[in-house]
Parts: C-alpha cells; structure tokens; sequence
C-alpha cells in the first residue's frame, strides 16, 4: 500500500514531511522531489533498507546509489575530504551535483556497491532538505523511476512506475532542471573528472576547480568506462519507441536528414526546437516543439517528459539535436543514450 502526499514546495506542510520522515526512520521508502528529477529514497544507513530501493526499482546490485545529506557538515561525516576541497565544494551547495568521493566506514556497502568512494549531494529543493532533515539521516535514492526507464519529472511519472511499490510518495510539483545532477569524480587524481553531465556546466567547474575533464562518454558518444561508473553500463533513458536523433550544425542539413527520417515510418512525430516550426508545418507532419534554441534549460526540463508522452504511442521519436554546450551536454548525452539501438 503506498501513501501519497501532495506538498506545496512554496509552503510546506511540515506535519506531512515529518511523517514521510518517520517512515524514513522506519526503514520504508520514500519518493520525494529533488530540484533535478524524482528521488526514490531510504536510510542510506541501514542495508535493510537500501535493499527496499534496489527491489522497488528492480536496480541491478552492481550500480550504486547517490547518498543525499543536508549540509555540508554532512560531507565530513561519510566522506574523507579535505578543508580545502571542501571549501571548493561547499560554492556548489546545495545545488544539482554530485561528488565522487572516499568513503568512510559508517556508509554501507550496499549504498556504494562495495567500492570504496561514495557519490554525495546536497539537493537544493525545499522538501528533500526538509525530508532529510527531519529524517535525522541521510538518505540513499536514485532516480525514483523503474530501471531503465526515463527520469521522472512529474507527478504523473512517479505514480505511473512507483505506486503500489512503495511506501510513500511525496507529490510536490514538477522539479526545476528535468536531467539528473552532474556528476563529478574527485578520487582520480587532481583534476575532477565529469562523470555524468547535468545542470551544472563544465564552464561553472573550472571557475572553482581551475582544470576539468570531460571525457567522450560524458558526451554519451562513446560506450563508458565501467570501472569509473558502474551505472553507464545498463541502458538508460530508453523508451519503448525508437528515439531517431538527427545531429547536424547546419540547420537546413538537419531539417532535411530529418524529414528524410520521417519516410521511413508510418506515424512519426518531430520534435523540433520552437524556432523551427516553419520548416514542418507545411509537410503534412506530426511535430511538437521540445524547447528553443534560445533557452537549452527549457529543452532539459521537458526532454524526459517528452520521452515518456511519445512512448508508445507512435513508432518513431525523430528528435533535432542541439549543441554540446552547457546544460546542451546533459541534454545530448541523455538522447545520444536514449538513441542506442540495442544494448
Ligand atoms: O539528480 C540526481 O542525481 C538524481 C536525484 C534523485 O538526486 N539521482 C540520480 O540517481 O540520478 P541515479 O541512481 O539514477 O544515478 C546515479 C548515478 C549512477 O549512474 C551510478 O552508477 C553513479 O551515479 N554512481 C553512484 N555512486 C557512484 C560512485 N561511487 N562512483 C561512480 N559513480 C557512482
Ligand atoms: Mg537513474
């Protein structure tokens, strides 16, 4: 039986996150908002119940789960960090990204898969640092959709994959960026490594950490280095329908490879940036508009949503690729993903 809570982020309802809190502290999941997608959570002290998540999500043992805490005092606690990276660190809190980083004794094994850096981050969105707070612990959550699915940015979402395999969700409005937090390894050396593109843009990391690598595989381009990040192994992002995803930096090239596409399927949709509605309004063509070149943020937070209300219910997605440029890299590294033929 799951319970569902409707908050208003704007004026929380504390009674309502206390309870959700308690069943945290009774080692019952919890679906909560975070400012990047829907979080599925559990005490991220307690393997029994880590292993509550893993089953609810049907989340292969192997991949591991990102802690979330509520302060950078946090950081001390479960990782070993030093004053000064911490300094560095704590410019990006609470906010949409996550540190690699070595972990200390007390977080369980389950939560990391048994390596030895922990993934930890501090959300900036009201009712998860409330949730977490109250909870008096931190709390371990992937991406509160079933495995292999897109990231849920809606309440709709949410109950779609999670009621009935949960004990509560927490409905609090739609979230504010739509693609996971960025992830970035600082156990590799020196210099932090992006391990999963997000909201948070390389050019935002080299203010505060000088140097950053990108490798191919944060721009989805390349089959990733397991070892670095288990979870890049299983398929992500994937709906059911074929995603065609047309890249090309001239726009009249793409337009065309794009409606070369849409010959060679019998009910296709288009979805095009808002400034290029002219180019297939006239072709007798399904199309809807997922952004605009102006605002890649706006493209972000309606791409899983996208995803899922195409799903299904037509026999190919022909998406126009933007540029791999801020936000425009998580974006594309997420399509680059949800386009793979097989995996
Ligand atoms: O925005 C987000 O990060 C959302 C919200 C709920 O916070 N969470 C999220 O979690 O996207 P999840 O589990 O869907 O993705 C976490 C990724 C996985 O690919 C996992 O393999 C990787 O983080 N990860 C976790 N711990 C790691 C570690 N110690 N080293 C490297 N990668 C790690
Ligand atoms: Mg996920």
């Amino acid at each position: 039986e799951t319970k569902v809570i409707e908050v208003d982020p704007l004026n929380i309802e504390e009674e309502k996150i206390k309870e959700a809190a308690q069943a945290i502290k009774e080692d019952k999941t919890v679906v909560f908002p975070t400012e990047t997608v829907y979080g599925l959570g559990a005490n991220g002290l307690s393997e029994n119940a880590v292993r509550k998540i893993f089953k609810a999500k049907g989340r292969p043992y192997d991949n591991p789960l990102i802690l979330h805490v509520a302060n950078v005092r946090s950081f001390l606690e479960y990782t070993y960090i030093s004053y000064t990276l911490l300094e560095k660190i704590e410019r990006l809190l609470p906010g949409p990204i996550t540190f690699v980083l070595k972990k200390r004794e007390i977080v369980p094994n389950i939560v990391t898969a048994g390596k030895d850096t922990i993934a930890l981050r501090m959300p900036a969105h009201p009712v998860a640092l409330k949730l977490i707070e109250y909870a008096e612990v931190p709390i371990a959550a992937p991406s509160a959709n079933v495995s292999g699915k897109p990231s849920p940015t809606m309440a709709e979402h949410v109950l779609k994959d999670m009621f009935g395999k949960v004990d509560y969700i927490i409905i609090g409005g739609k979230v504010e960026f739509g693609v996971e937090s960025t992830i970035i390894d600082l156990t590799q050396g020196k210099i932090p490594i992006i391990l999963r593109p997000g909201p948070i843009p390389p050019e935002k990391l080299k203010e505060i950490f000088g140097d950053i690598i990108i490798p191919d595989f944060a721009y989805g381009k390349i089959e990733p280095d397991y070892i670095k990040s288990p979870g890049m192994k299983y398929r992500h992002y994937a709906p059911n329908t074929p995603v065609i995803l047309v890249e090309h930096d001239d726009v009249d090239t793409m337009v065309k490879k794009v409606l070369e596409e849409v010959k060679n399927y019998n009910n296709p949709i288009v979805l095009c940036l808002k400034e290029h509605i002219g180019y297939y309004k006239d072709h007798n063509i399904n199309f809807d508009t997922i952004g605009s070149e102006a605002n890649y943020y706006e493209f972000a937070v309606k791409l899983f949503e996208m995803l899922r209300k195409y799903d299904e219910k037509i026999d190919a997605m022909i998406i126009e690729g933007i540029e791999d440029k801020g936000i425009g890299i998580a974006v594309m590294n997420r399509l680059r993903k949800a386009s793979y033929k097989i995996k």
